[in-house]
């Protein structure tokens, strides 16, 4: 057991200190960067499939649903095509109306995921092209998919999913592009630009894992309290939301992930001098707009704990906490914002002795619906 977790605590530990190899690894072959050329055989086979959809249905459950919205603001933003996220379990049992102008795209590291696996069917059924995003090579759900690409992670063990999530946005972040470039929503510069701004990732992924003492002592003062919120906009708004289920799945402290403007409308009637809220307030995506939700936290006396870009200033002098990330593009800062909330819940869960890696009530894999 020590062996397998190659000298850390827990899998999860281990899991998270591989992100920066798990990203390279799933980038590796596909993407030329200096070239501005992205290969990914499952794409160009179906190009037509995917420039002739009306719209990209993404289907998950858990943090693949997460990675799904990430993939939502990517594509839309960088390909311009339409693209809805479901919930892979409400999905298969709403009567959804699917055609064969649709794209599926069903997210699943273990592939073995029974909702989703059932929607893929359905989506089949109807006459859509279902394209699978798994991490386990010959899963259900590779083998049900009429193409896909996997994320190439290695085994994930601890069941709070950590290097599945940023390898899923790896490989949505090539299909972006590649989708963008193919319809001309990118220039060959720009696109070159990007990707070389996205081999820069991994190491800053890494630089970031060193910050592992100062998110220890952030848990040490938070770990104790009963509610937490986590805020988030743009292609930050799923990392909130995925930084509070990394939160409640292993520390079984109740969290909420919230977009940051949403605040007003219900979550702000919580905050008082006991209720920790990180933010991530990265220097691009609406950075001016998180700057006055962290002062309306600040106004009520709720503990803000920032997640900033190096170099920050202006939430440097209102937060209580901040970490920051190394600067990046935006579309590629949840690879990074991410780092911070995955080692925070690892170490809360530890420092109140809960079992990190298996968690009650959870199982890696949820193959009964
Ligand atoms: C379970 C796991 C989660 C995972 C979800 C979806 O709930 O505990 O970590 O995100 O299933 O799993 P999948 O294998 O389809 O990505």
């Amino acid at each position: 057991d020590q062996i397998e977790k190659g000298g850390y605590d827990h899998f999860m530990l281990k899991e998270i200190h591989e992100q920066p190899k798990a990203i390279i690894d799933t980038y590796r072959g596909r993407m030329l960067a200096d070239e501005g050329i992205i290969r990914m055989a499952g794409i160009d086979d179906n190009m037509n499939k995917f420039l002739n959809a009306e719209r990209i249905i993404i289907v998950a459950c858990g943090t693949s649903w997460h990675a799904g919205l990430v993939g939502e603001y990517l594509i839309e933003d960088k390909a311009r095509i339409p693209v809805e996220v479901e919930y892979a379990s409400e999905f298969r049992y709403r009567n959804p109306i699917i055609t064969s102008k649709d794209v599926v795209i069903a997210i699943s590291q273990s592939g073995e995921t029974a909702d989703t696996l059932a929607a893929i069917k359905l989506a089949k059924s109807k006459g859509a092209f279902v394209f699978g995003i798994c991490n386990v090579v010959g899963s259900s759900i590779a083998r049900e998919t009429d193409a896909g690409a996997y994320t190439h992670a290695g085994p994930e063990i601890g069941v709070a999913s950590t290097k599945a999530f940023t390898t899923q946005i790896t490989v949505l972040t090539l299909i972006a592009l590649k989708l963008a470039s193919k319809k001309g929503e990118i220039s060959k510069p720009k696109l070159r630009a990007f990707l070389q701004e996205m081999q820069m990732i991994p190491k800053k992924v890494e630089d970031l894992l060193k910050i592992d003492d100062k998110v220890k002592e952030i848990a040490a003062v938070y770990k104790d309290a009963p509610n937490c919120l986590y805020l988030g906009r743009g292609f930050n708004f799923p990392v909130a939301l995925e930084g509070a289920l990394k939160l409640k799945e292993i520390s079984y402290i109740h969290a909420e992930g919230y977009p940051a403007a949403e605040m007003k409308h219900g979550p702000i009637a919580l905050i008082d001098e006991n209720m920790p809220i990180f933010v991530i307030a990265t220097n691009k995506g609406h950075y001016e707009k998180v700057v006055s939700n962290i002062q309306e936290i600040k106004s009520r006396a709720g503990k803000i704990i920032a997640i900033v870009t190096e170099g920050d200033t202006q939430v440097k002098e209102i937060a209580d906490h901040v970490i920051e990330i190394p600067e990046t593009e935006e579309a590629l800062s949840p690879l990074l914002t991410t780092i911070p909330f995955q080692l925070l819940s690892y170490h809360i869960a530890v420092m109140l002795g809960k079992n990190v890696d298996q968690p009650r009530n959870l199982a890696k894999s949820v193959t009964v619906e």
